[in-house]
């Protein structure tokens, strides 16, 4: 959708790395001399951080339909005065997760169906779409031993049970198949080395390409 700048999501199951990556990615781009937006759903506007404590720090049951809702309008509020201004403006916007992540884990609750959910969100974003979408893999057996490793408390989706992340893990995997252009798969049990190093690849390609 990009006028001018760049947009790169990192996505990914819980435990995958994408915060580590995420910060390395930007650290890179940096060094680049132009205007980076580090940004993230949920949260990254004022409302959005609101909208945030709700999803993840509610204590009790949301409606599925609410949760999506919620998320949808968290990215709604997002792409309209975060995202959308910063790349009229020509700068390349990095930002953990977007509507990916409510196909993968608002479908994954076998609630609702994952056309619709992604439907609700690219209503909420006018269409908008990301220039490049890195996907974080990774067995979620593995990666509930590095969460259970870094031993933080756990928000309310991290404590979901292995089905469930295992659903998230092959929608996302399907989301990418079906749309190879834009998604770049990379496999998180590699190296941090490793994975930056692919990450980088594919973002300068598109930095080529701008
Ligand atoms: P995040 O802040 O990225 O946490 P983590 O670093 O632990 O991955 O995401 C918080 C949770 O929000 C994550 O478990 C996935 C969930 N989520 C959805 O379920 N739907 C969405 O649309 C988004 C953006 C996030």
């Amino acid at each position: 959708m990009s006028a001018r700048g760049l947009w790169i999501t990192i996505e990914g199951g819980d435990g995958s790395g994408k915060t580590t990556q995420s910060a390395l990615l930007m650290e890179w781009l940096q060094t680049l001399g132009r205007t980076i937006v580090h940004t993230r759903e949920p949260g990254g506007s004022e409302v959005g951080e609101l909208i945030r404590n709700i999803v993840l720090h509610h204590r009790g049951h949301i409606a599925p339909r609410a949760e999506a809702l919620l998320y949808a309008a968290d990215r709604a509020h997002h792409v309209a005065t975060v995202v959308r201004p910063a790349l009229e403006r020509g700068d390349i916007v990095l930002q953990d997760r977007y509507l990916d992540s409510s196909v993968a884990y608002q479908g994954a609750g076998r609630v609702l169906d994952a056309g619709e959910v992604r439907d609700l969100s690219l209503w909420a974003a006018e269409g908008a779409l990301p220039d490049v979408t890195v996907l974080l893999d990774i067995d979620p057996v593995i990666a509930r031993q590095r969460l259970d490793a870094a031993d933080k408390p756990f928000d309310r989706l991290e404590a979901e049970k292995l089905e469930f992340h295992t659903r998230v893990r092959d929608a996302y995997l399907a989301l990418a198949a079906a749309e190879p252009e834009r998604f770049i798969v990379v496999d998180a049990q590699q190296s941090v080395d490793k994975i930056a190093d692919q990450i980088r690849t594919r973002v300068q390609r598109a930095i080529n390409a701008e």
